[in-house]
């Protein structure tokens, strides 16, 4: 069983990804929709929350969990990793992993991977200017900046924070009014920029639920990196490299939520084509 964790809603744009990549695998969506949004909590809330919402995902069985979600990626992902996961291996002896969707998404947008023994490994020639939409959180960890220069020096990377979107999104604000929140941000970045990018990153996992107004207000011809596909082919990678961490072929889903209005779902169940068939965690 893979866990699949998020914020909110807006990892279901990374879900579905990865439900259609790898079909046959038994997948759990933990929507931590009650402390929704991150992405203005201080740092420790952030971790703490992470933590307890994989917590609730290993209680379900995952021994391999995605955190979908970018504040959590860029604030707690590295500490989970190097000091939280060892620990708790330990302590009940069962060898689990939580990866993240920072890395692949900067893999696509540079074109650069690392390779098993850590060398860089060009893949296609990329982007001079890359433009990061995010939360205010994920901004100042500035993750984003650093991981692109350690394969890129020569990119430019410019950030935007957008402190309102995904909590707007996910207490379902009008359509109107999310149009003009994104008009506003893509305005300052642009502002800043002078120019426009040659590459955006939507880094926050609710964009992709609006990417259509993000696309109408940049310039066109910008490319915007697809982070849901990026994240899938990189789940699929790791499982290809590493079978021990999940063998389920079942194909089982399964919706869990710490709770959340119910304004948000006309837009979720457009992206998602059906009702999401939630129950609380
Ligand atoms: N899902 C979170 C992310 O990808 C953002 C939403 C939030 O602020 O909770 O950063």
């Amino acid at each position: 069983m893979i866990g699949v964790f998020d914020s909110g809603f807006g990892g279901l744009t990374v879900h579905r990804a990865l439900i259609e990549a790898l079909p046959g695998r038994d997948f759990v969506y933990l929507g931590d929709n009650r402390n929704a949004p991150y992405g203005g909590r201080p740092p420790i809330d952030v971790l703490n929350l992470s933590c307890a919402a994989l917590e609730r995902l290993f209680a379900e069985g995952c021994t391999l969990a995605v955190v979908a979600c970018n504040t959590a990626s860029t604030v707690a992902l590295r500490w989970i990793q190097q000091q939280w996961l060892p620990v708790r291996r330990r302590d009940d002896g069962i060898a689990r992993n939580v990866i993240g969707i920072v890395v692949p998404t900067i893999e696509a947008a540079t074109g650069i991977g690392w390779d098993e023994d850590g060398t860089a490994v060009q893949q296609t020639k990329q982007s001079s200017t890359i433009a990061v939409f995010a939360t205010r959180r994920t901004v100042e960890t500035d993750c984003y900046p650093i991981e692109i220069r350690k394969r890129r020096p020569d990119i430019t990377v410019v950030q935007q924070a957008c402190p309102e979107l995904a909590g707007s999104i996910e207490r379902g604000l009008p359509r109107h009014d999310l149009h003009a929140l994104v008009d506003r941000y893509v305005s300052e970045l642009l502002r800043k920029l002078g120019t426009a990018p040659e590459c955006v990153i939507l880094g926050c996992t609710h964009y992709p639920l609006v990417a259509d107004l993000f696309a109408v207000a940049l310039p066109s011809g910008v490319r915007m990196i697809h982070q849901p596909d990026a994240t899938a082919r990189a789940l699929k990678a790791y499982l290809d490299r590493h079978p021990e961490y999940d063998g389920s072929h079942a194909g089982r889903r399964r919706f869990l939520s710490t709770g959340f209005s119910t304004e948000a779902l006309p837009l979720i169940e457009t992206f998602w084509g059906d009702k999401v068939p939630f129950v609380q965690a």
